[in-house]
């Protein structure tokens, strides 16, 4: 009965090592251990051995039969694992499908126009968004305490009030210039910047962003995108300025657009100049996007002023040039007819998808 016993064992294990699917251990299982099983058989010629025998084979058939189990145990779940079992992945299947992002209209503006304008000519430059006093207003011909600095509502950076705060060192000297940096409230601080680097002649435009410390509106907003155009060289005319500005706009839209010119004044220009586009949202007819005027104010432009080019470094007497600062911002409003300034920034998924 031993023998057997050990036969039986020796087999079912056998056999329970080749299984491979759940229909096939069931039908194993019933046969080896089944009330009518091959293992249940055996037991039952048990009840004919003498006390001492019944109690041999008796514990000796259920340490078998243990095994056996645990055995049946093991395969099956390694056949229910076998879902998870990177060896059964599908590798033809196709992927989970990933979000794609895709170029904010701003950012397509700028290279948009960054490509035109290489096309004609133009570098393309990057000026510090954290700008000294002097770029944002002196050197264009803006000095402290002249009534134009009001034009734009600035934030002054106050770290070197900061840093006297810090180390306790407050003097009436120090506090006269400490604030002498800010965030650069237009793109024409690169003016100047450009002029001493390169000299004339010269051709750049300087996209980026600029800060103004201003109530939001439809049209208006704290952080917005310009970009600075300065083309210098001799005998440049307000006639090269609106030939530029014409071709470029003509290109970037694909409808025509309306524009009026009126005098506009600068410090850092003369003469000066504003654009005017006519609103796209109602085609002139008044919306609250054009705050009920029928155009948009677009580009601040005019003859570099003759202090500026000193500032620069050139000589006024050889050498004019023009100067101008495209609103970005409100350039995309217009050509998307989106009828609020603020949606740019504004990280807003549900606007942005719609690009
Ligand atoms: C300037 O910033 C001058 N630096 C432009 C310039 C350059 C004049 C070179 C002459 C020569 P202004 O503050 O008007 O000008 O701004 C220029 C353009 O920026 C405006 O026409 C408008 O389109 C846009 N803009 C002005 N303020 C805001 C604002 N708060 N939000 C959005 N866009 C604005």
């Amino acid at each position: 009965m031993v023998n057997k016993l050990e036969q039986l064992k020796k087999e079912a294990i056998k056999k329970i090592k080749d299984i491979k699917d759940l229909d096939a251990l069931q039908i194993l299982e019933k046969k080896y251990l089944g009330r009518k099983g091959e293992l249940t058989a055996i037991l039952r010629g048990i009840a004919n051995l003498n006390i001492d025998d019944k109690k041999k084979i008796g514990s000796l058939s259920n340490e078998i039969k243990n095994e056996i189990k645990e055995n049946f145990l093991k395969i099956k779940n390694i056949i229910e694992s076998k879902g998870t079992d990177d060896s059964f992945i599908d590798v033809s299947l196709p992927g989970p499908i990933m979000a794609r992002g895709h170029i904010h209209p701003l950012s397509k503006m700028i290279d948009d126009l960054d490509d035109l304008f290489s096309k004609m000519g133009f570098m393309v430059l990057d000026g510090p968004e954290l700008e000294s006093d002097y770029y944002n207003f002196s050197a264009l011909n803006i000095p402290a305490d002249h009534p134009a600095r009001d034009m734009q509502d600035t934030f002054y950076i106050d770290y070197k009030n900061q840093a006297n705060r810090q180390t306790k060192k407050i003097n009436t000297e120090q506090k006269k210039d400490a604030f002498d940096m800010v965030m650069r409230t237009h793109t024409s601080p690169m003016q100047v910047r450009a002029m001493q680097k390169y000299g004339a002649p010269l051709r750049c435009v300087v996209p980026g962003r600029v800060f103004r410390n201003e109530a939001t509106d439809a049209t208006h907003d704290t952080t917005f995108d310009q970009l600075e155009g300065l083309m210098i060289g001799e005998n440049i005319s307000l006639a090269n300025l609106s030939a530029v500005l014409k071709e470029v706009l003509k290109r970037l839209f694909d409808e025509e657009l309306e524009v009026r010119i009126r005098p506009g004044y600068f410090p850092f220009v003369e003469p000066g100049l504003e654009f005017d586009v006519a609103c796209t949202i109602c085609k002139g007819a008044k919306c609250p996007a054009c705050k009920h005027t029928g155009w948009l104010e677009m580009i601040g432009a005019g003859m570099v002023h003759p202090e500026v080019l000193k500032y620069g470094g050139i000589d006024p007497d050889k050498y004019s040039g023009f100067a101008f600062g495209i609103g970005l911002t409100r350039l995309a409003m217009m050509k998307h007819k989106i009828d609020d300034i603020r949606l740019f920034n504004s990280g807003d998924m549900k606007f942005l998808e719609q690009f």
